[in-house]
């Protein structure tokens, strides 16, 4: 039987942390074991944004496939490409925006968050308008049945849906209406407590050395109620514990649950431990990305086959495309 397809991308503005990790890409590892994957480097989508300083696309978009592989993507079952290289998606983006009702996007919840929260990039351009539209033809040329994504991204996908049921209603039933599946969201947050962002200055880097871990680690905020070592602590809403509970094995995790809530432990040995495991957990990865950054020729080759093979589909679809749209 054929498999279900699954099609995610990320704009590359920037290299990936632990919460990018363990939100989105261990979810997608998983999802490579069932599905038949297409993970993306959206960088036309980055380009909404970031138009008038775009060095920081072509640099990450090879940054974030080594981050990929390190973490156990393996290109050898799923296929991963780059947006722009495959120059399809522009021509259903096209016939695509001939059949959304502006109305779809101008109440996309996400669209005017986004407008209030990037004002200083001026985000006030047909494009960004646009950006769900151009989203829907990423999905929709694979014909995916599943959009792994965070929940803000959730409503780009519903209207992915509307659009390829709009589309079958008014020509031919080329695409399938593929389905939400929301990524569980990471338990660990910035080293301040908030979501970890690149944003915010709070994240731990899949590329961080062990200096900059530890300095990073030793800043954490944990129980916001301990504020002397004598005083108990509550493990159950303390970041470095979320840490723990990933990086650390069983009987430490168990001991600083036990110890923490009477003060018997410290935060500052607590964070040693943690740290130290944390840099082990992230040595295979990081040992990864340095044999992919000396094989860059490789990994460049690993980047030609997924356009190649994507670029086949989409050159498929798009006949059937123009077949259905009689163009
Ligand atoms: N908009 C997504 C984000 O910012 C990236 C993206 C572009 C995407 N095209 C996609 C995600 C298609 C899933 C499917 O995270
Ligand atoms: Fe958090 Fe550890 Fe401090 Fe307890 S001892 S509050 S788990 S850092």
């Amino acid at each position: 039987m054929k498999k279900n397809v699954i099609v995610s991308g990320m704009r590359p503005t920037g290299k990936m942390h632990l919460g990018h990790m363990h939100g989105a890409l261990l979810n997608w590892k998983k999802l490579q074991e069932k599905y038949n994957c297409f993970y993306f480097i959206a960088d036309w989508h980055a380009l909404t944004s970031e138009y008038a300083h775009p060095d920081i696309i072509r640099k990450s978009a090879y940054d974030i496939i080594i981050d990929w592989i390190s973490v156990g993507l393996d290109p050898e079952v799923s296929t991963f490409f780059i947006q722009s290289e495959i120059k399809e998606h522009a021509e259903l983006y096209l016939i695509f925006s001939m059949i959304t009702p502006l109305p779809w996007l101008e109440r996309n919840p996400t669209y005017k968050e986004q407008l209030n929260e990037l004002s200083q990039k001026n985000v006030y351009t047909y494009g960004f308008l646009g950006y769900p539209v151009l989203q829907a033809a990423d999905i929709l040329m694979y014909k995916a049945n599943g959009v792994p994504v965070g929940e803000d991204q959730a409503p780009h996908v519903e209207l992915t849906r509307e659009i390829a049921r709009r589309f079958n209603h008014l020509y031919e039933e080329v695409f399938p209406v593929p389905k939400v599946l929301l990524t569980p969201t990471s338990k660990l947050l910035g080293i301040d407590r908030r979501k970890m962002s690149k944003s915010y200055g709070n994240a731990i880097f899949l590329t961080d050395t062990d200096e900059k871990i530890d300095a990073k680690v030793a800043q954490m905020i944990t129980d916001p109620q301990r504020a002397r070592k004598t005083d108990p602590g509550d493990p159950t809403i303390c970041n470095v514990f979320s840490f723990h509970e990933i990086y650390s094995d069983n009987e430490t995790t168990e001991t600083i649950r036990s110890e923490c809530p009477s003060a018997r432990i410290g935060c500052v040995d607590c964070k040693r431990k943690m740290a130290s495991a944390l840099k082990i957990g992230l040595e295979p990865i990081r040992a990864k990305r340095r044999e992919l950054e000396s094989d860059t020729d490789g990994v460049k080759e690993i980047v030609a086959e997924g356009n190649k093979k994507s670029r086949i589909i989409a050159r498929e679809t798009m006949e059937e495309v123009r077949e259905a749209v009689k163009i």
